[in-house]
């Protein structure tokens, strides 16, 4: 069964609660993501694998590590994308895979209209990101086309979950684990996210 986390950390309730303020203006709002994000990705990379490396520190020999496994990023087009920088930044090996999602008026199902993934595996550690888990068809939908590309180790990494997201992404692939700052009341009529944030897309962009 997937593990959900939800971050008690002090740090991430403070950059929440400036995040779904309305008065954050989108530069402000994009530095909170790329935060929140780093603290959500240091849990969530908890259990990478490392190998052992010998170096010499200026004193003498000694043993230490180094990471042992391929990571993806797998924004979901477009409010992924400020989830990215953070964390290519503290491990600047990453391959970033983007993956763009509509939704077909009349199945009202996830279409994939970006992806460039290539036909084999890169990686081994795949990390979807997308700040809102609403209803899950988005990450469903990515976690599928991961899946069909050979990725085995897949985890979400969001700001917000709604409970029926939840609910919907670990009973479709109860593999993947869910890494979140918060985990909210519910959803409306819309399938926003309630309280939420509002658009985390056009809260970045300024597209509001
Ligand atoms: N996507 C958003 O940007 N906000 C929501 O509340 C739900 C989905």
């Amino acid at each position: 069964m997937a593990e959900v986390h939800v971050s008690d950390h002090p740090l991430v309730k403070h950059k929440l609660t400036l995040l779904r303020d309305k008065n954050t203006a989108p530069k402000k709002f994009r530095e909170l993501i790329r935060e929140i994000t780093l603290l959500i990705a240091y849990e969530a990379l908890r259990d990478l694998e490392v190998e052992p490396k010998e170096i010499e520190t200026p004193l003498t020999t000694t043993d230490g590590y180094k990471l042992a496994e391929p990571i993806g990023l797998i924004p979901i087009l477009r409010s992924g994308l400020g989830m990215v920088d953070g964390i290519w930044e503290m491990i600047p090996s990453a391959e970033v895979w983007h993956i763009g999602l509509f939704r077909d008026e009349h199945t009202l199902r996830p279409v994939s209209y970006y992806n460039r993934l290539p036909i084999r595996p890169t990686v081994s550690v795949c990390l979807i990101l997308d700040p809102m888990l609403a209803t899950g068809g988005s990450a469903i939908k990515t976690v599928e086309i991961l899946k069909e590309w050979g990725a085995n180790r897949i985890k979400f990494l969001g700001v917000i979950g709604a409970p029926e997201g939840v609910e919907a992404l670990t009973t479709a692939h109860p593999d993947v684990d869910i890494y979140l700052a918060a985990l909210d009341d519910h959803l409306n009529e819309h399938a926003y996210i309630v309280p939420g944030l509002g658009d985390a897309g056009d809260r970045q962009f300024g597209t509001a």
